[in-house]
């Protein structure tokens, strides 16, 4: 059986998930030929990376991502590192001839994101983002009922990503645990933190959007820099709404906050057809609510599907229990795992790509460029 030889950047939230991803991989698909193996974790903190390796059992550490991408034992690269680290590690191990797994975003901007995009391909290199909310049944369960037409012409789609835990003015900017609030590590705030999420979703379920108007606000202009202490000017977006048209006519209206007081991950969509909407929430995400107008019109309603049915063609759920025994946030990455090597096998890609990522990336840009602007903006 042909080992995936992988080499964790970062060890945090997104190192964890993806690890538990490729220690499960073997044992709820077990017919896939490559088999990720733990091979070493890198991390610049020598005792902290050596008790995360430890723990999760990585064969080996780094304290140096050009140190591990040097290594003739590593076959693939994941990026789990804050945003601002993607390119320079991505274009590395393109030129190193690595597979690479990347975390969302892409990268900093669509400059960025399209440098990245033509070194994986120069290189033909395998390659992935994880926006791995695809990976939720559920929502593969959408992808595939509108495929199906069922929802005829669509007109609608909406989504929000809300949060909560910024409202304070004492939460600094910077540093390990709020690189998300320093613009210069994370290049934008919820746009391309949350956003890209339901962003990545919509390209996926409703195709491409063609122009957007969109807002965005910093409510708090100021925060303490946690590696100088001083305070200093916040350059992030902290909420964003952006109305769009979608190449197939529909309407789109987005949403993301992390001012939302009450919400700590309220990710949720509604897609409206001609003959049926759908709507999913991630607090629920083992549900797919679906409403279908060629019901009899007395029993017409709202149905509420748990997506725990493998007898009834529900994705990726005969990996697991028995039929309404349901699975969770984890599964989605041990379900995108397991497709980069179910793609390895097949030598085909493994979507999104980092040519399909580079489409949310783009409509993010538009969306800050919009705001900054006041205008209407094309997504190229
Ligand atoms: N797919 C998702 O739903 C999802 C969720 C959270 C985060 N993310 C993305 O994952 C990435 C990481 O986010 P996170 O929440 O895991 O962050 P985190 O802060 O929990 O972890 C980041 C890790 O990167 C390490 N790191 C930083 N600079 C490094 C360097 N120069 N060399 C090696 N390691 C370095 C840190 O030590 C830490 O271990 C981000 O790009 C983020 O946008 C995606």
């Amino acid at each position: 059986m042909p080992k995936l030889r992988i080499g964790m950047v970062g060890y945090g939230f997104m190192g964890r998930a993806h690890t538990n991803a490729y220690l499960r991989v073997p044992q709820f698909f077990p017919e896939l030929k490559y088999k990720p193996v733990l091979q070493a974790a890198c991390g610049r903190d020598k005792d902290n990376v050596k008790a995360f390796a430890d723990q999760w059992g990585y064969a080996s550490c780094e304290t140096d991502w050009r140190a591990l991408l040097d290594r003739d034992d590593i076959d693939a690269v994941d990026i789990c590192a804050p945003n601002n680290m993607h390119k320079e590690i991505a274009l590395a191990a393109a030129a190193k001839g690595k597979a690479i797994l990347c975390e969302k975003p892409l990268s900093m901007n669509t400059a960025d994101g399209e440098e990245m995009v033509a070194a994986v391909e120069k290189a033909g290199v395998a390659n992935t983002i994880w926006y791995n909310y695809r990976r939720v049944p559920a929502v593969t369960l959408a992808k595939q009922i509108i495929d199906s037409g069922k929802l005829g012409k669509i007109f609608h789609y909406r989504a929000n990503f809300l949060q909560d835990w910024c409202i304070s003015p004492d939460v600094p900017q910077g540093g390990a645990s709020n690189w998300r609030l320093d613009v210069a590590t994370a290049g934008s705030g919820v746009t391309g933190d949350l956003l890209a999420h339901c962003i990545d979703t919509a390209l996926w379920l409703n195709g491409g959007i063609a122009d957007l108007s969109a807002m965005t606000e910093t409510f708090i202009k100021e925060r303490k820099h946690a590696t100088t202490g001083e305070m200093a000017p916040v350059g992030i977006d902290d909420a964003c709404a952006m109305m769009c048209r979608f190449k197939n006519g529909s309407l789109g209206l987005f949403e993301s906050t992390r001012y939302a007081c009450g919400h700590k991950a309220l990710y949720t969509f509604e897609i409206n057809g001609a003959d049926a909407s759908i709507r999913w929430d991630l607090h629920d995400l083992h549900r797919l609510e679906f409403f279908d107008h060629n019901d009899e019109s007395r029993l017409r309603g709202w149905r509420s599907i748990h997506v725990s049915d493998h007898g009834g063609g529900h994705p990726y759920m005969d990996r697991y229990w028995v039929p309404g025994l349901q699975i969770g946030y984890e599964h989605s990455f041990i379900h995108h795992a397991a497709e980069f090597m179910k793609a390895l096998e097949q030598g085909e890609p493994c979507h999104p790509t980092f040519r399909d990522a580079l489409e949310t990336t783009k409509v993010c840009d538009a969306l800050l460029q919009s705001a900054a602007e006041r205008k209407w903006v094309a997504v190229n």
